[in-house]
This record gives structure tokens, C-alpha cells and sequence, in this order.
């Protein structure tokens, strides 16, 4: 059983780095395998809508990154993604790479997930929101924690200080293990995830 946690920071081992990591520590105590994958700091072009995924699911004409993503995600049993705060918003570069991997992948319905933010001092909440919305538009059962899941600080060393911050991070990371492991028990006892209709899109022409 394992989560792939993706850092949407520029900065590989900074703050949102240091609650990725007190959630991977915490998933191991589950016995639960970890991967965290940083987007880097060079730019990364946006979705296109070129519509080549349509063509072949999975892949992304703007580079190799999304396809890599996506694989990673499909592999792992769940995922969390973590952003800086930029603006109120998520970091560039991670909505960048998320509009093109969610638009491109095929499925990742029934696969648990969960955000994380990182900000100085405000704005986590729209940011927290926004991640959501891939989760929610994918089908994908969101994880929740006791309090809406950020940490606060400029440094490393300051999100360490924020204790409550470290504590939603560890109870989120307990409630995602719990979760995935109820999906398998469900599975291993025949539950199935529901069989999909035929997609209908209405795209409000009359
Ligand atoms: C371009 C930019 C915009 C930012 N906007 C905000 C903001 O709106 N609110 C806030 O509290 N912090 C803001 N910050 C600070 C970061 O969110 C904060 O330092 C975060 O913890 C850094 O995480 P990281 O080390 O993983 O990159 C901003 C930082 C940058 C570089």
C-alpha cells in the first residue's frame, strides 16, 4: 500500500515539503509506503487544449511530467497534493502541471485524496479549496482532517513550530491510511466501485 505526495513547491525542502514529510512519517507508522515528488523550479507550460489527450489518454503533448504524474498517481493506492500559498492561490507551476494531468488521465476514480497548503499568513483556504476541485470533479473521495489542512510559516523551521499545523498533518495521514485500507477490505470483499453510466455533457446550449 503506498501514497504518492506531490510538492507543488519550487522549493524542494521547504515548507510545504516539511508537512509533506511529518504526513509521510506518519504514514509509515501505518506501514504505509510513501513517494514524494517534486515539480522543480523551471516553468512548466499550461494545458493547451490541444485535445491530443483525447487522442491518447494518459499522455500530454506539453511534456513528459504529466504523463510521469499520472502514472504515479495510478499506481498509488492515494494521493496528496501540496502547494505553497501563491496570492491566495495555488503555485503557478503546480496549476500548470494539474490542469494538464487531470485533463489528460483517463481515471482516477475511487482513488482517496487530499490537499495540503503552506502559507505565510493567509489566503490557505482559497488555495486548500481550489486543489479540492480536481479531487471533486475526478471522483476521488477526499480526506479530511480536524481543522482544513494547512500549516503556516516562511521557513522550514517555522512550520516545525506551528504545532497544530503538524498535528491536522499527522491526523489527516491517520485518516488517509484508515480509508485506504477500508477500500481494500471492501475489495478483497467484493465491493466494486460503482459501474459508471454513459457520460452525458450538456454544455448549456438549448
Ligand atoms: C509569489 C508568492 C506569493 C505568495 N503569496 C502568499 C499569500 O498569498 N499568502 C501567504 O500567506 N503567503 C504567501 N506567500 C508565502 C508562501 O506561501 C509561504 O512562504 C509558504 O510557506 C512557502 O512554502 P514553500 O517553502 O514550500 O515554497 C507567497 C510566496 C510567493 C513566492
Amino acid at each position: 500500500m503506498k501514497v504518492f505526495l506531490l510538492n507543488g513547491s519550487p522549493h524542494a525542502n521547504g515548507c510545504t515539503y516539511t508537512a509533506l514529510d511529518e504526513i509521510a512519517r506518519q504514514l509509515d507508522r501505518h506501514e504505509v509506503g510513501c513517494e514524494i515528488w517534486q515539480i522543480g523550479a523551471k516553468p512548466l507550460a499550461g494545458c493547451v487544449a490541444c485535445g491530443g489527450c483525447r487522442r491518447e489518454p494518459n499522455q500530454c503533448t506539453q511534456g513528459g511530467e504529466a504523463a510521469e504524474v499520472i502514472a504515479k498517481i495510478k499506481d498509488a493506492d492515494g494521493v496528496i497534493i501540496g502547494s505553497p500559498v501563491h496570492y491566495a492561490g495555488i503555485a503557478g507551476n503546480l496549476s500548470s502541471l494539474l490542469d494538464r494531468v487531470f485533463f489528460a488521465k483517463d481515471s482516477f476514480a475511487g482513488k482517496p485524496a487530499a490537499a495540503i497548503v503552506s502559507c505565510r499568513r493567509g489566503g490557505n483556504a482559497s488555495a486548500h479549496d481550489r486543489l479540492n476541485k480536481y479531487f471533486t470533479i475526478s471522483q476521488m473521495p477526499v480526506v479530511s482532517s480536524q481543522y482544513w489542512n494547512g500549516v503556516h510559516g516562511n521557513t522550514p523551521d517555522e512550520v516545525r513550530r506551528d504545532l497544530e499545523g503538524m498535528q491536522i498533518m499527522r491526523t489527516l495521514a491517520n485518516n488517509m491510511a484508515w480509508l485506504m485500507k477500508c477500500i481494500k477490505a471492501g475489495r478483497d470483499a467484493g465491493i466494486a466501485f460503482p459501474e459508471p453510466e454513459p457520460r452525458v455533457g450538456t454544455n448549456f446550449i438549448r
